[in-house]
């Protein structure tokens, strides 16, 4: 049986999942738009990634006792700066929901629900990945973006040299 404390910060945890997918989907879609098939694939698959994080919140809340609460969820943003922007916002959102699931862990020792503290690992590790992914998706945007700067670079070159 979830203690009350338990059983609201996993319903809390319930309504960033939930809004974690609508974020990655309205970022994919907006890169859909912009041409990038690849990072908006991404994206979506990211985005329903966030919606089974969210359901498997809500089975265990049901499970073990307590009552999930579907929430309405804010609206994302709808436009976005730039794909190496939205990557670094995508990643900010990952430490923002890697910081609320260690709170989660963190309530669970405290009410003494070992049953909880065992079964929020997944999401621990979960985490661990989906921050490193997205810092690696950074990493290769920042590479591109040098060597967009490298053929500018050699194109101006060979201007010079036609002269
Ligand atoms: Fe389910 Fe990426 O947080």
């Amino acid at each position: 049986m979830l203690t009350k404390k338990v059983e609201e910060i996993c319903n809390r945890q319930i309504e960033r999942e939930g809004y974690s997918s609508n974020l990655y989907m309205s970022m994919a879609s907006w890169a859909e738009n912009k041409g990038m098939a690849g990072m908006a694939a991404w994206l979506y698959a990211q985005a329903d990634e966030e919606r089974m994080h969210m359901l498997k919140f809500i089975r265990f809340v049901n499970e073990r006792g307590g009552v999930a609460v579907i929430p309405a969820f804010k609206q994302p943003p709808v436009k976005y700066k730039g794909i190496h922007e939205m990557f670094k916002e995508v990643l900010r959102h990952e430490q923002f929901i890697s910081a609320s699931i260690n709170e989660v862990l963190a309530a669970s020792i405290a009410e003494n629900d070992y049953a909880t503290t065992n079964w929020i690992q997944w999401f621990v590790k979960e985490q661990v990945e989906e921050e490193s992914s997205v810092q690696l998706i950074i990493d290769k945007l920042a590479l591109a973006g040098e060597q967009g700067i490298y053929f500018l670079d050699r194109d101006i070159m060979r201007m010079r040299g036609e002269k």
